[in-house]
């Protein structure tokens, strides 16, 4: 792997990353396949080598959090601090890359307050970023006309349009999104054209991206929409020899939605380039005998039989990069929060099994419990993990613990609550509670390589393709401000 910092250059590179990060990874399927919300129902410390838990367990939560970014202190047991060097040296590299030297005809616009309205910092790092990489990318396969797949409510494909003067497709499954993507297009089209008028340039017949509502499902519907009249007229507008070459992106298009952007980007002549940001792998599929499932997608993973599951591909989207830079108390009452979560997992399969067996929706109650505490007073006065209130707390953490409990059964209309022994549950997790930290560290260092595992994938199955196609996969965010950076750039050649 020494030889590709950012991405390997053959099939074959790229394949051999990825069989040592399976073969890695194989022996330690108990963390990957597990959840930390049943933490306690399953007794998931066990699984793990007795020494790296006792080494961790009185660890300072400020060194606990590092784990994922590969950081180990000297004093460590050896097995544990090989385990966590080589999940980082498995896992792509993740500083935003020195662009303009990647890309040297790369041109940045900076963005005016009128068209970054409505966009927070990270959008606004991102889209800068990534629309400059665009139009690098549509210079050098002479393409005007961009898809922009996943649009969202058009941020990109309005710098896309009205700072580099790309032709735009803004396609996305929501219709709201396209009526917000089209008022702000026309308010940020005045704009512009005042100023031109000021500079005497005129400014007739500047165009704003055109939207598309379409929940695109496979790469046949999508060439079916790429070969449409409404694209076909805005991407003739632009072309001066009656071709219309295409470039795809999408940036954060979430599960399957990258993928079909890939497929369709080899299966369409007409599409020339792609530059694509994936999110969301929880949302790809992964059927067998699915044609157009989301995971594996290249030959070389399909033949190597791995499946990953739910779980795995939650873990690969946890951001080492974001618990790095996270305050103590932050990560202190996150710790706290998934001890409440299992903990109430314990609780419903003691009092409300059929409840946990039947509703799928118990993970995002489980989510959306766990922000709304979050956001709460509770924030204030987190204790289970708090260095100065020993005796007090075990009262107070039984209290906020049945708090929690009982918001989280009034959530799933369970209320009857007078059988239910909170203290009795909590007092059986309580001697376990120090050893989530440990566990939830160790578990999210494999995050970072379970997410290289799916970029690796899409990058093989574009070389696959062969020596028409060029691909490159680069981190392009500062991975602080948005830790979903890698784009995966391919053209034909
Ligand atoms: C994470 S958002 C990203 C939005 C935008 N690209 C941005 O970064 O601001 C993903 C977008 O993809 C859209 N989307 C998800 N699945 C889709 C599909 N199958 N077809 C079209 N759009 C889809 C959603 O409606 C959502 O707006």
């Amino acid at each position: 792997m020494g030889d590709c910092k950012y991405s390997c250059n053959t099939a074959t590179e790229t394949l051999e990353w990825i069989r040592a990060i399976i073969h890695f990874i194989k022996p330690y399927s108990f963390f990957w396949e597990s959840h930390v919300v049943n933490f306690f129902t399953h007794r998931l410390w066990e699984a793990v080598d007795k020494e790296w838990i006792d080494c961790l367990r009185n660890e300072p939560v400020e060194s606990l959090v590092q784990i994922p970014s590969g950081f180990v202190q000297e004093h460590w047991t050896g097995s544990l601090k090989k385990f966590i060097t080589t999940l980082s040296s498995l896992a792509f590299p993740r500083e935003q890359a020195d662009l303009k030297k990647l890309l040297p005809n790369m041109q940045v616009a900076l963005l005016n307050n009128v068209i970054t309205q409505g966009m927070n910092q990270k959008k606004r790092h991102e889209i800068e970023a990534l629309a400059a990489v665009i139009s690098s990318v549509a210079r050098d396969v002479e393409t005007h006309t961009v898809i922009d797949l996943g649009a969202g409510q058009g941020y990109l494909s309005q710098v896309l349009s009205f700072e580099y003067q790309l032709s735009v497709i803004a396609i996305d499954a929501s219709s709201h999104h396209g009526r917000v993507t089209d008022e702000r297009a026309e308010r940020i089209k005045k704009h512009y054209e005042a100023k031109m008028r000021k500079s005497s340039l005129g400014g007739k017949g500047m165009t704003i991206p055109k939207t598309v509502t379409c929940c695109v499902l496979s790469s046949g519907m999508l060439k079916t929409l790429l070969n449409s009249n409404d694209i076909d007229e805005s991407c003739h507008n632009q072309s001066t020899n009656g071709t219309c070459p295409l470039l795809l992106t999408g940036l954060h298009a979430c599960g399957d939605l990258s993928v079909t952007m890939l497929r369709t980007f080899l299966e369409s002549k007409e599409v020339k380039a792609v530059v694509s940001i994936g999110c969301c792998y929880n949302l790809l599929s992964e059927e067998e005998d699915n044609a157009q499932s989301g995971f594996p997608i290249s030959r070389g993973v399909k033949s190597t039989g791995l499946y990953l599951g739910r779980n795995s591909r939650d873990l690969a989207c946890q951001s080492a990069d974001r618990w790095k830079v996270m305050e103590k108390d932050a990560c202190l009452h996150n710790f706290e929060l998934h001890a409440f979560r299992a903990g109430f997992q314990m609780l419903l399969s003691r009092y409300f099994p059929e409840t946990l067996a039947g509703s799928p929706t118990i993970g995002r109650q489980g989510k959306a419990l766990r922000r709304q505490q979050n956001s709460s007073k509770m924030n204030e006065n987190f204790v289970v993990w708090s260095d100065s209130t020993i005796g007090k707390e075990q009262v107070d953490a039984c209290s906020l613990f049945e708090k929690f409990s009982k918001s989280g059964l009034h959530r799933l209309n369970l209320n009857q609550l007078h059988h239910i022994g909170f203290a009795g549950i909590w007092k059986e997790a309580e001697p376990f509670v120090d050893l989530i930290g440990p566990y939830w560290s160790l578990r999210a260092a494999l995050g970072p390589v379970l997410e290289t595992l799916i970029l690796l994938d899409r990058l093989l199955f574009l070389q696959e393709h062969g020596d028409s196609v060029e691909a490159v996969m680069l981190p392009i965010f500062n991975p602080n401000i948005s830790p979903r950076n890698v784009a995966l750039i391919a053209k034909k050649i």
